[in-house]
């Protein structure tokens, strides 16, 4: 991978890189057709990143779908697939990671402990190998971009971030692999999350309302859905520091997290006050 990096590099080519952890959606596939558009190389990642997952996290069960995932790259013209095996990434004695202070251990950091630290680590790693000139990631994990900008600014890393919208189902739901996972009335059932994000930001459009009013506006919806498991959060955050806001801002994020049996979903969206 480096060397075809380096060719391509030499030529004066700019390299778009689009990492994934596969079961590739049309959310992914909105990530390589931006990347398509602005650069001359495109590579997309392949990698199911055992560091991110939580010990009783869903590693082993997490959808693969080679076949399906080569099939949509071919047609998406990506140009190079690099689908490393995890012993290449993670040799016996590796020992460095890298940890984004402060906003990993919010929202999602809360419920997933050193998760952000195994992104951040893995998506260094491939900065590091592949030498992109633009990366693409989702609004979708709103808090990974966090995290993935502050570490690229820290740590100097001369890499253009790219963050694509949320690509959603014809009835809200976001893009996700893990929707896989969700029975038909528990695919029926997440709509809500959709819904009271979409709510929440109607009230907010409509000026009537302060972040805890949205908050209980939120947390009605998601609790009158007997298959929601558990609210993790739901909420009015910062959209900078992410944390949870007494006061609307100009910019502020809506951001939700929950589980519907044992699948958890996020979604998020930004708005305006
Ligand atoms: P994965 O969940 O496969 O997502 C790969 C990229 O696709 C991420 O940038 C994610 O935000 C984006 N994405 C997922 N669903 C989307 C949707 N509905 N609309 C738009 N973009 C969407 O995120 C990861 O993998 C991993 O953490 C990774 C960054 C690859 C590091 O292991």
């Amino acid at each position: 991978m480096r060397e075809t990096s380096k060719r391509h590099l030499s030529k004066g080519k700019t390299i778009g890189l689009v990492p994934t952890m596969g079961a590739l959606h049309e959310g992914h596939l909105s990530l390589i057709k931006r990347a398509k558009s602005e650069n001359d190389i495109i590579v997309a990642s392949i990698f199911v990143n055992p560091i991110q997952f939580g010990q009783s996290e869903d590693l082993d069960k997490y959808p693969r779908d080679m076949d399906g995932d080569m099939a949509k790259l071919k047609g998406e013209g990506v140009d190079i697939l690099f689908m490393p095996e995890v012993k290449a990434i993670y040799p016996e004695g590796f020992s460095t990671y890298i940890t984004v202070k402060d906003l990993s251990d919010k929202l999602c950091g809360a419920f997933r402990p050193g998760h952000f630290t195994g992104v951040a680590t893995v998506v260094c790693k491939l900065f590091n190998i592949i030498v992109p000139t633009r990366a693409y990631f989702g609004q979708k994990d709103f808090q990974q971009t966090a995290v993935i900008k502050r570490m690229a600014e820290d740590l100097n890393m001369d890499i253009e971030l790219i963050i694509c919208p949320t690509i959603r189902e014809s009835d809200g739901l976001a893009m996700s692999s893990r929707n896989a996972y969700l029975n038909p009335d528990e695919r029926n059932a997440a709509t809500v999350i959709y819904k009271a994000l979409k709510t929440s930001s109607e009230l907010i459009k409509s000026g009537n309302t302060n972040p805890a009013g949205i908050k209980k506006h939120m947390h009605d919806m998601l609790t009158a859905e007997p298959l929601i498991s558990e609210i993790q959060y739901a909420g009015v955050y910062n959209i900078d520091t992410l944390d949870e806001l007494n006061e609307f801002n100009k910019q502020n994020l809506l951001a939700i997290a929950v589980k519907i049996g044992n699948t958890r979903l996020i979604d998020n969206m930004p708005v305006e006050f």
